[in-house]
């Protein structure tokens, strides 16, 4: 067992776009003001502190008041910081610092964001995957300038390590400026029309440019006709972005020259993603999140006939007010441009170059609900459950590209098992663990780590488990068990039941089953976990005999080569033409 590196379960992930070439980022000069110092200490909230003089509110940067910064009462690695902006703004940098005159900083932390308080991203590095390297003493200020900046008004500040002699203790600044936003919704049956002024009689330069945020997986995003079948289209598809061009004839259908770009993946997952789509003769560069593509169109003519009416959020059909020809888009769309020209505002006056159809508002609801990401092997979501019921439910949605991974642990009362939900090759398995009797399995649905949305019910009652899978049903008879829901359901990473997990959550010595390797081969194994001293009794041994007692840590990553992201690998089974097995690739 030399690697247990094994990425679990990514509810929810956002791919490295790595085979695109980056673009300057657009920020506006001089966005570098202090953000949090003006804020009052109400706009600061945390996961606790340690005295009411260790409050979230003492956490501004160079300030000795209270107790010289924020420190939880605990610390540990569920402990956060966060500030409200009070509206969304461009954040450029950041700057930490430890408590005043005290032994507590922090060595390492994470970076959260979000618009509404609820739906986190982790802002992400260029340089790096990881977290942010903190303060090695209590007074040097750290700072880092953000490439690429982000817009939000939460932030979230997560403690990863800290002075192993002292406590997590922080002080912290925020530097940007203030963001224009303006925002149109759709609500997945409606679009916006605009009419240019007039069609310009030569071939001009065309920049679109606009952010979305999408609440379905598809929708059409915008889109224009042109003469002789000339059309670009940009359209979601899955998630994905897809851009369609075709300059080439109509009548001639041989000469017909479509171009399908795709790009990203995993778009609609209720944050911004920026789009730029810069146009001139049949040259196109095509921009989405800072990664570029640039293409010529093929076909007839030199240049894009196109029309001077381009639509947004749908493809109304010609002479009916509400029907539109292909799947509307629903979600916002900010800061939409088209040469220059602010759409929105024009739109917000009831300007007459502007046809609304269906309902078009101009603010962005927050989400409902809300996914979960896990980011990392060791994180893990722990739910309440209805204790003591004679039956166990639970229904969910999910979406990974990991074709094994565990979903769901959840153990019943008074040692009357456990149950395990989760992934191998692609479908999905539930075990309930039971003394004295050997496990029983049902298996349903297949392929589903295809990245897309999975809806999930489990339940157990009286004799019979039954686990829904979209519409894929496994109902196993079983021997005659009392069920006895348990009060917890840890979603996620399972094989964070480590002894050392275990132990974190207070559990007493005993046998648990630890997966070591996570969704690798080796399944679950029953040990016995000693929790009486701060050793952990199970580790593993890496490659130079060093012993770590935690387990996983594999990168958030992709798990698929380039071809699987693109879709074209020698093989469609698989996301990389090494694992093919061909010889050639
Ligand atoms: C595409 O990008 C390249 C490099 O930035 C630039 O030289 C070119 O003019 C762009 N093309 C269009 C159509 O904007
Ligand atoms: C239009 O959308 C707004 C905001 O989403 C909503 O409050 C309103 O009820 C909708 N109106 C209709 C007629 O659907
Ligand atoms: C059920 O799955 C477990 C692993 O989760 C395995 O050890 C066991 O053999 C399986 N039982 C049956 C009857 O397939
Ligand atoms: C658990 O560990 C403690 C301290 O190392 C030891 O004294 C005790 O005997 C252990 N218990 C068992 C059951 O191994
Ligand atoms: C690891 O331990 C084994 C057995 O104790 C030994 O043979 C091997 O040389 C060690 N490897 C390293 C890299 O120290």
């Amino acid at each position: 067992m030399a690697s247990a590196a094994w990425a679990v379960l990514q509810v929810l992930l956002l791919l490295p776009t790595h085979t695109w070439s980056p673009v300057g980022a657009g920020r506006p000069p001089d966005c570098d003001a202090p953000l949090a110092s003006a804020l009052p200490r109400s706009s600061f909230s945390s996961s606790s502190e340690l005295s009411s003089s260790h409050g979230p509110g003492f956490s501004r940067l160079n300030r000795r008041d209270g107790a010289g910064g924020w420190t939880p009462l605990v610390s540990n690695k569920y402990q956060w910081l966060q500030i409200d902006l009070g509206e969304r703004m461009e954040v450029s940098a950041v700057a930490t610092q430890g408590g005043y005159g005290s032994s507590d900083w922090v060595t390492s932390y994470l970076l959260m964001f979000s618009d509404g308080g609820r739906n986190w991203k982790q802002y992400r590095r260029e340089e790096s995957i990881w977290g942010f390297a903190g303060n090695t003493n209590a007074d040097s200020v750290v700072h880092y300038r953000l490439q690429p900046p982000f817009e939000a008004r939460f932030l979230r500040f997560l403690p990863l390590a800290w002075n192993p002699r002292g406590r997590i203790g922080m002080r912290i600044e925020v530097y940007g400026c203030a963001y224009k936003s303006e925002v149109v919704y759709f609500d997945g049956q409606s679009a916006l029309l605009y009419k240019l002024d007039k069609k310009p009689l030569k071939p001009v330069r065309d920049v679109i440019s606009l952010k979305f945020k999408a609440i379905q997986s598809n929708g059409i995003l915008l889109h224009r006709e042109g003469q002789h079948g000339n059309h670009i289209t940009l359209e979601l598809i899955k998630g994905k972005l897809v851009f369609f061009l075709n300059s080439g004839n109509a009548k001639l259908p041989t000469t017909i020259a479509p171009v399908t770009l795709t790009l990203g993946s995993l778009l609609d997952d209720q944050h911004w993603h920026s789009v730029l789509i810069e146009l001139l003769d049949t040259q196109v560069n095509f921009t989405v999140d800072k990664h570029t593509h640039h293409f010529q169109a093929k076909g007839e003519s030199s240049y894009l006939d196109l029309n001077f009416e381009i639509s947004f959020g749908g493809i109304p059909t010609p002479g009916r007010a509400r029907a539109f020809t292909r799947q509307s888009f629903h979600g916002c769309l900010e800061n939409l441009y088209y040469n220059g020209v602010d759409v929105t505002e024009l739109a917000k006056k009831h300007k007459p170059q502007i046809l609304m159809m269906g309902n078009v508002s101009f603010s962005c609801p927050q989400p409902q609900t809300v996914p979960v990401t896990f980011l990392s092997s060791r994180s893990y979501l722990a739910l309440p459950g209805n204790s003591g019921e004679d039956k166990v439910s639970v229904t969910f949605q999910f979406r990974t590209w990991n074709r094994a991974g565990h979903l769901l642990f959840g153990e019943l009362q008074r040692g009357s098992g456990s149950f395990v939900l989760f992934l191998k090759d692609g479908k999905l398995k539930l075990s309930l663990f039971q003394p004295g009797q050997s496990p029983r399995n049902v298996t349903a649905g297949a392929g589903l780590n295809d990245g897309q949305w999975h809806s999930v019910s489990l339940s157990a009652k009286w004799s019979h488990m039954n686990v829904v899978v979209d519409d894929d049903t496994a109902v196993q008879p079983l021997l005659a068990v009392l069920i006895d829901s348990g009060d917890t359901y840890y979603f996620g990473a399972l094989y964070e039941q480590s002894c050392e997990a275990h132990k974190h959550r207070g559990n007493p010595s005993g046998l648990y089953y630890i997966d070591a390797d996570g969704s690798g081969p080796l399944g679950p194994f029953l040990v016995y976990c000693n929790m009486t001293d701060g050793t952990p009794l199970s580790w593993w041994v890496g490659r130079t005999n060093e012993t770590h007692t935690y387990w996983g840590g594999s990168l958030p990553d992709a798990q698929k080569c380039t071809c699987g992201l693109e879709g074209n690998c020698i093989d469609s089974q698989y996301y990389c033409n090494c694992d093919a097995g061909r010889s050639e690739w």
